[in-house]
């Protein structure tokens, strides 16, 4: 068993009330990874992404193994039957392999370059460890999703929400650099799974891969979107349109206090990290209605929770 999206999963409802059982009792199942070993792959930085999958392996009982690839590994070849007569040192063929020899689980993080849609959309490091390794692989945010991050999300949710049918809106804010569309696809297909009055918001021309987004309700008009939600979910993503291209940064797309007000009392939420004051404001962030600390605890039971289900059913 892979994770690789949070479309794999057979039922979002049962794996949030899984993780939140996790939650109550996150050392129950200590012995399960015992001598077990998971290898952290970071192609990019991460704060949370690595101290919680640690810490989730670390409650499973797992052995962790964390390396910082580009500073620490071989400059890596992906295309098969390329001539490395240049700058790339190791193939992933034998990377993968090897790696597989050390590790039970593999969990890569490797961002999208934004240079390249189609190259990114390929999934190019992601792909080459599944293809070439032989033990499971996890998404620690691949170029195109973060579905740790949306089953954390999916749990806080359901942790925060006082009707069954709540309004969920994502709002673009603006972001002084070029941001993956990673996190909000995989919040988009994850609030596909649910049953919520969900929205999108964002500038016209700043529209997610439609193949994400499918039917999924969009409204140009923030303050519009806002009226009466239950929850907020701010972040920026770069133009899927013009691709990695920052074409707006207008600070009237800032989370304001005023903007809460249009809310029915939401819970401000994001991924972090976050740019106080230009994505939103202090006031908001600082404020009894904002979850984002939660938010990120939530993530080490997401990542206990797959880790959990891989170890139990194997390949
Ligand atoms: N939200 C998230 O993935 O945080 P990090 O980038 O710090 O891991």
């Amino acid at each position: 068993m892979n994770y690789i999206s949070i479309q794999n999963i057979d039922s979002l409802n049962k794996w949030v009330k899984e993780a939140l059982k996790i939650k109550k009792k996150p050392l129950k199942n200590k012995k399960l990874g015992k001598n077990k070993t998971l290898g952290m792959l970071f192609f990019n930085s991460s704060l949370r992404t690595r101290l919680s999958t640690q810490k989730a392996a670390l409650n499973l009982g797992m052995n962790v193994m964390v390396m910082n690839f580009t500073s620490e590994g071989w400059t890596l070849e992906f295309e098969d039957g390329a001539i490395m007569n240049s700058g790339a040192s190791e193939h992933i063929k034998e990377a993968a392999a090897v790696v597989s020899q050390y590790c039970d689980i593999i969990a890569i993080r490797a961002f999208a370059g934004l240079a390249d849609k189609e190259k990114d959309n390929a999934e190019i490091v992601l792909m080459g460890f599944l293809k070439y390794a032989t033990v499971p692989i996890v998404n620690m945010e691949s170029a195109t999703g973060h579905p740790l991050q949306s089953l954390a999300d999916a749990i806080t949710m359901a942790e925060h929400k006082t009707k069954h049918r709540p309004k969920v809106v994502l709002t673009w804010a603006p972001h002084p650099r070029a941001l993956p569309q990673a996190v909000p696809n995989s919040f988009v297909q994850m609030m596909q799974l649910q049953d919520a009055d969900f929205v999108i918001t964002h500038p016209e021309g700043y529209e997610l891969n439609p193949e994400i987004t499918k039917d999924s309700k969009i409204e140009y008009d923030q303050d519009k979107a806002f009226a009466n939600a239950d929850f907020i979910y701010a972040k920026n993503w770069s133009n899927y349109n013009d691709y990695g291209q920052i074409t707006n940064s207008d600070p009237n797309w800032t989370v304001t206090a005023d903007k809460m007000k249009l809310t029915n009392n939401a819970k401000f939420m994001h991924c972090l990290p976050v740019r106080r004051n230009v994505i939103v404001t202090d006031e908001v962030i600082d404020s009894q209605n904002s979850i984002v600390i939660e938010q990120a605890n939530n993530r080490t039971y997401a990542a206990q929770l797959v880790l959990q289900k891989i170890l139990e059913n194997g390949k």
